[in-house]
């Protein structure tokens, strides 16, 4: 364990796409900028900045464009932004992002009620995509609701791994492994994580978990005890796919970051930045957030002894 714990971590932000296509009230495109570019500096592995999706479907992220072509590009960070089809894909390509991550899901219903295809059909445009996609950006798949779906339930492991594999043989090299509303416990995430990176051993996998029912920072753990090194997380907690019922937040990135740091993982991040930005998001979406770590403080915060304390310690030390 002592030498795993040396290893790299690379945490990928993605609260201004997965945080903000689920708030009631629009961000303003500048304070999505000024939020991405504070991030950045934080040192962040990826920033998933936005979604080449149709406007009626997502009017949260209707400002893309000018969201992606705002930004800082700030050397050592990929920028990101998730597509659902060829039409998303063209529209990102011309912004200049660094990675296309397409979306599917691993159910059916789930497919179809998010992105009104089949899952054939959404593999029908992710082949095109590649071939449109050549060397200007890095492809990656995001698989939904892999760990089990609100409306169909249980996903098969064989099902998922299924799609994995189809998503590989496009030549798609990178692969998350999405709990989109929470569902996956740690056991189930060992079974299909160890799996994937056994068959597929040089696909970069990433993790990507929401809270819902509280067991986001347990899954990273059991996907990370699996060699999975990438993780999804949204500042303060934000999060949740508008077309799945009952979704919330994805994992905290400042309680994730936290956790991984006094494991003694070198996540890249620097800690104190990153909880400096997540205290402004209240803010930014005009309500609380469910982060932990930036209302407890690190676990490191320590608070002046009491006086009787002091004072009864004292005595006792004269005794
Ligand atoms: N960007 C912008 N507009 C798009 C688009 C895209 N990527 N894809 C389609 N459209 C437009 C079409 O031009 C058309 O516009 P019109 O009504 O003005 O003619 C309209 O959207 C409908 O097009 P169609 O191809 O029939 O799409 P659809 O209604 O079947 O919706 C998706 C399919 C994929 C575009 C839509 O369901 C979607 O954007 N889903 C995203 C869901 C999401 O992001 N969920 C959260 C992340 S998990
Ligand atoms: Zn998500």
């Amino acid at each position: 364990m002592q030498a795993a714990r040396q290893r790299r971590l690379y945490i990928q932000e993605v609260s201004v796409r997965d945080g903000f296509q689920i708030e009631p009230r629009f961000i303003p495109t500048e304070q999505k900028i000024d939020l991405v570019n504070r991030l950045a500096r934080t040192g962040l592995a990826k920033i998933e900045v936005t979604s080449f999706t149709s406007p009626k479907a997502i009017p949260a992220l209707a400002d893309a464009e000018a969201v992606m072509r705002g930004i800082d590009r700030v050397p050592g960070v990929e920028y990101a932004a998730l597509v659902p089809n060829v039409r998303g894909c063209e529209r990102a390509l011309e912004t200049g992002v660094d990675e296309i991550n397409l979306v599917m899901s691993a159910s059916a219903s789930h497919n179809m009620a998010n992105l009104r295809m089949t899952r054939e059909q959404s593999l029908a445009q992710f082949a095109q995509i590649v071939g449109l996609v050549g060397s200007r950006a890095y492809i990656s798949a995001s698989l939904s609701t892999t760990f089990g779906c609100p409306f169909d339930g249980d996903i098969p492991a064989a099902t998922v791994l299924d799609f994995v594999a189809r998503l590989i043989d496009l030549g798609i090299d990178r692969v998350s492994l999405c709990d989109t509303t929470g569902i996956a416990n740690p056991a189930q995430v060992k079974q299909i994580c160890a799996e994937a990176k056994r068959r597929w051993p040089q696909t970069t996998f990433t993790a990507h978990f929401h809270n819902t029912r509280g067991m986001g920072l347990a899954n990273a753990l059991a996907a990370l005890d699996t060699g999975i090194d990438r993780f999804d997380a949204s500042l303060g907690g934000l999060g949740g796919c508008p077309f799945a019922p009952g979704a919330s937040g994805n994992v905290c990135t400042e309680d994730l970051v936290h956790m991984f740091a006094t494991m003694g993982y070198d996540t890249g991040v620097n800690l104190e930045a990153l909880l400096a930005v997540a205290r402004d998001m209240p803010n930014i979406v005009g309500h609380e957030v469910p982060g932990q770590v930036m209302k407890a403080g690190p676990s490191s915060r320590r608070y002046p002894v009491p006086d009787w304390v002091g004072a009864k310690e004292g005595q006792q030390r004269l005794a």
